[in-house]
């Protein structure tokens, strides 16, 4: 493998994507945020009625669905759906449409085109394990439930100011366990993955960290 490809895993609100966004563009390389992606097409199925335990379903339209990611926009269908995919409702169901093979192998092979031939940082929950397992460095990132959690609260509040901070904390609980304990693909840290705790740092601690890693090991 010759272009640089660097994997960035992790439970939900660890800041995987603001550490790998900052990172991305320190490095002049393309940043995937493949959550985004799981999200896309979560938007999708909600705004359409689907029953989202009908997955035969799911399927039918998963076939009529376009999803890419390109300068730091995810694309649903050809439209930009940045905003759109970071609502509680969509957070709260993502993790059971993500737990779908088909969805999964959809959307891995089009997260295994885009870091073909070029530099990238990608990050998600099986991306070291699973979608890129040659990358030239692997990260986990995590903190402590209740520091993720506050996290996610800050960032909702702005928008419902109903929401409390213990149903938050609370939701990203059940997306961690459905997402680690999923039988496709679950959420782990590999064996080479280098963990970086984000609980008691700031964006900028943990952006030096992993810059002083990739610059020590590439
Ligand atoms: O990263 P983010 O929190 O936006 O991810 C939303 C959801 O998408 C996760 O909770 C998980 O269910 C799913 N996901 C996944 N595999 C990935 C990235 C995200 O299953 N590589």
């Amino acid at each position: 493998m010759s272009n640089l490809v660097i994997a960035v895993d992790g439970p939900a609100g660890a800041g995987k994507s603001t550490i790998a966004k900052l990172i991305a563009s320190k490095l002049n390389i393309i940043y995937i945020d493949t959550g985004a992606m799981y999200r896309a097409l979560t938007y999708k199925l909600i705004n359409e009625n689907i029953d989202l335990k009908d997955i035969s379903k799911i399927i039918d339209v998963l076939k009529d669905t376009e999803i890419d990611f390109k300068n730091n926009h995810i694309y649903l269908d050809g439209k930009i759906v940045d905003d759109k995919i970071r609502t509680n409702d969509i957070s709260n169901n993502v993790s059971i449409v993500a737990r779908i093979k088909e969805v999964r192998e959809k959307l891995v092979n089009i997260q295994r085109k885009i870091s073909k031939n070029n530099d990238v940082i990608m990050d998600g929950r099986d991306i070291a394990s699973h979608v890129l397992p040659d990358a030239n460095l692997k990260f986990y990132i995590n903190a402590t439930p209740k520091e993720r959690g506050k996290r996610r609260y800050e960032e909702i509040i702005k928008r419902d100011p109903s929401v409390s901070l213990s149903d938050i904390i609370q939701e990203v609980k059940v997306r961690d366990e459905i997402d680690s304990t999923r039988e496709i693909s679950p959420l782990i840290k590999t064996k080479d993955a280098i963990e970086i705790d984000t609980t008691d740092k700031s964006i900028e601690e943990v952006v030096q960290v992993l810059l002083d890693y990739i610059k020590d090991n590439i």
